[in-house]
């Protein structure tokens, strides 16, 4: 279930080229299960139309405050009022340069900077969706303003860097459709994780048996890489240890790419210190070759195979939860269990093996690349299901069951 469903978006648009990217969020908003009112500035209407917009949104677009048409239901001739006390937040994209120097000053000659001003400061979020060139961006003015209307509790979004409309290359561009949505979505989020950080492994291992040979597994990394954005969803700053994997890094997580057991662990131990929170949902080999050939092995006609021996990868979740941190309770640790068959049981012997207070079981083969799961978690206290659902639901389910278990922060 998306944190955007049932949410009423008053979209907001001012003059900029970015305004293309704004009728492909008012869809997706729409997609999310959101219902979206748009307003637009008189600048805004030279680069799209109400048209477009009306129709993505399904609702009379707005771009007077002398218009005197019902709004939210009532006839008093007062958008801005009515329009913004029915927002669960009011989203500006694009946000002009101008249009925040406006903002800024609290001023509000036209409908969308007065419903800004109007807005419940305490209940409907203002966010901000920058785009302008990128000397516009740099300069002075425009940063003491980004800065001063953060300070007024705008949440004013990061921009992209790339080829500007204008031919020239830089930051200043607005963010894309996909992560606006994510940004917008997180703002419901409950941030239970907030002032924790995260570390996550994810995706299988790959060890080498010589250049072009190695051996791995199934694992696709997808459940991995949703609790790494559950937990930034959450409000945790996340660190996500990766094994050869073709995901997108999630929005706002700091991604280290691994390869074998051995680098996996080496990223693991220089992240897991400034860590509180562990979670281990990597497949990792259980063993490497012993030794791994420096130029191919050949095959030479001989009907002969190479002998391989192997020897065991080090327990990168085992070697954590025995840390001082860990077993202080400064280091939560969660592991996670794939089997084929009787998974309480062995999900159960795992806990206690891996000594961690929580373990996630789940069948390894039903799983292993698919979206959809179902988690076994084991604490101390028994044992619980969750799903079958979506991968992102579970992790969010599990970010939900971590933070219940997790000492409070100092005060
Ligand atoms: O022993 P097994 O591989 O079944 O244990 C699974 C759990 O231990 C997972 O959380 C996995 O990420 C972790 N693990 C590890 N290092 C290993 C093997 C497993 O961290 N070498």
């Amino acid at each position: 279930m998306s944190y955007l469903a049932g949410k009423h978006i008053v979209l907001g648009l001012s003059g900029g080229i970015a305004c293309y990217k704004a009728a492909e969020l008012c869809r997706a908003l729409v997609k999310e299960g959101a219902s979206v009112q748009v307003v637009m500035t008189e600048a805004a209407e030279h680069f799209i139309t109400a048209v477009t917009l009306q129709a993505l949104s399904g609702r009379p677009v707005f771009t007077s405050q002398w218009d005197s048409r019902t709004s939210a239901g009532v006839d008093n001739n007062m958008a801005h009022i009515n329009l913004s006390r029915e927002a669960d937040a009011i989203v500006v994209a694009p946000a002009s340069a101008d249009f925040m120097a406006k903002l800024l000053h609290g001023r509000a000659d036209d409908l969308l900077s007065l419903m800004c001003l109007a807005r419940p400061l305490d209940t409907v979020p203002l966010i901000l969706a920058p785009a302008m060139n990128r000397e516009m961006w740099s300069h002075p003015a425009t940063q003491r303003n980004v800065t001063q209307l953060a300070a007024d509790g705008a949440m004013v979004l990061d921009v992209g860097a790339g080829e500007q409309a204008c031919g020239e290359t830089g930051d200043g561009r607005m963010l894309e459709a996909d992560q606006l949505l994510y940004d917008i979505g997180r703002c419901f989020a409950p941030k239970r994780l907030a002032g924790r950080r995260v570390l996550v492994t994810a995706g299988p291992t790959y060890e080498a048996i010589d250049p072009v040979r190695g051996l791995t597994n199934r694992s696709s990394g997808k459940m991995g890489f949703a609790i790494a954005q559950a937990a930034h969803e959450e409000g945790a700053e996340v660190c996500l240890v990766a094994g050869p994997v073709a995901l997108p890094t999630p929005r706002g997580v700091r991604r280290t790419d691994v390869r074998s057991a051995q680098e996996m662990q080496a990223a693991v131990q220089s992240h897991a210190d400034d860590a509180s929170i562990f979670v281990a949902a990597a497949a990792v080999a259980d063993w490497r070759p012993a030794h791994s050939a420096e130029e191919k092995i050949k095959k030479d006609g001989s009907g002969e195979v190479p002998a391989l021996s192997f020897v065991e990868n080090p327990d990168i979740l085992a070697g954590v939860a025995a840390s001082e941190r860990a077993r202080s309770g400064a280091l939560y640790c969660v592991g996670f269990a794939a089997e084929s068959h009787n998974l309480l049981e062995h999900a159960q012997a795992k806990r206690l093996r891996k000594g961690v207070p929580l373990l996630v079981g789940n069948i390894g083969p039903a799983t292993f690349g698919q979206d959809d799961n179902a988690l076994l978690l084991i604490d101390d206290s028994g044992s619980k299901e969750f799903g079958p659902a979506s991968k992102l639901s579970l992790a969010r389910q599990l970010i939900g069951e971590i933070a219940k278990r997790l000492p409070s922060l100092p005060a």
